[in-house]
């Protein structure tokens, strides 16, 4: 079976492709819309999004002019980081529902505990506010699923501790060499999925010559080890490519990587 047609279950029994198409960093207009529109002709049926990203718009075009099913596309997009007020959080996914051009998503997630301008600071009680804004839209059936992202078991604790639903998902920076094991351990004991999220460490790994050594071995490339050891894990894996012969190599990863590598891999530590 091809990796586009695998699926893990979320914890609220919905079914989600292991392998997304990522649409951080791809410019609205034709580059998002044409890389999306080849990334669902060739099979791809997850497409991660982000009101952020500004390209909800061709995406969600791309997605009505696929011609495939909506029911059959998984689709992502998130609450702005900065965004951490009820009524601000109903409002944005208003927005992304008109640009995406959608009656659901498949997934709405916080997509960052902090507002990027203030990394790391304490905003525990408007998360609070944000989840129970993403509760509502659940509870209309407008989001099949709710989730986070980029947050630590802190700010996890605390949407367990005050929230009625736990989080579907967390999705955060996940590749050979940093995978946040404490953060992942944590997530997966609650039952919550791991998305990784640049999986080619944004292309910083691409050289790295351990991986390098893995990859000649299967006969493949950096991209595909990389791609394969995230789904080995356990996690969604979430690679952007804008070029077509990209966006089919990532699909293609229907190897195995042996156990040994695996814990081979697992030892190595990045700097990206
Ligand atoms: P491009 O977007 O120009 O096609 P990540 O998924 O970790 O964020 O990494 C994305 C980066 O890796 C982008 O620069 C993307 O290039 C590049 N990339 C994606 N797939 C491949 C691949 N199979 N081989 C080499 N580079 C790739």
């Amino acid at each position: 079976m091809s990796i586009l047609n695998e699926t893990y279950t979320l914890n609220n029994e919905i079914t989600i492709p292991k392998l997304a198409f990522g649409t951080w960093q791809i410019p609205n207009g034709s580059v998002a819309y044409e890389s999306t529109l080849f990334a669902l002709k060739s099979g791809y049926r997850h497409i991660d999004t982000a009101l952020v990203y500004g390209n909800e718009e061709s995406v969600g075009k791309a997605i009505v002019d696929s011609g495939i099913a909506r029911e059959d596309i998984f689709l992502t997009t998130k609450l702005p980081a900065e965004i951490k007020t009820y009524d601000g959080a109903l409002e944005a996914f208003e927005t992304s529902i008109k640009n995406l051009g959608v009656e659901y998503v498949d997934l709405y997630i916080i997509h960052a505990p902090w507002p990027w301008s203030d990394k790391g600071g304490d905003y525990t009680e408007g998360n609070i506010e944000a989840w129970k804004a993403l509760e509502a839209i659940y509870e209309t059936g407008r989001a099949k699923a709710i989730g986070v992202s980029n947050f630590a078991v802190k700010d996890l604790e605390a949407i367990l501790e005050s929230g009625t639903i736990v989080p579907a998902v967390n999705q955060i920076r996940f590749f050979i060499g940093s995978t946040q094991e404490e953060i992942t351990q944590f997530s997966q004991s609650k039952d919550i999925l791991i998305e990784a999220y640049s999986p080619l460490a944004t292309g910083q790994i691409l050289d790295d010559a351990n991986v390098q050594k893995i990859a000649e071995k299967y006969g493949v490339t950096v991209a595909q080890v990389c791609i394969r050891y995230t789904i080995q894990r356990g996690t969604v894996s979430l690679p952007k490519s804008t070029h077509e012969e990209y966006i089919l190599q990532n699909a293609d990863v229907d190897f195995v990587i042996d156990d040994e590598d695996m814990a081979f891999l697992n030892e190595l530590v990045s700097n990206a």
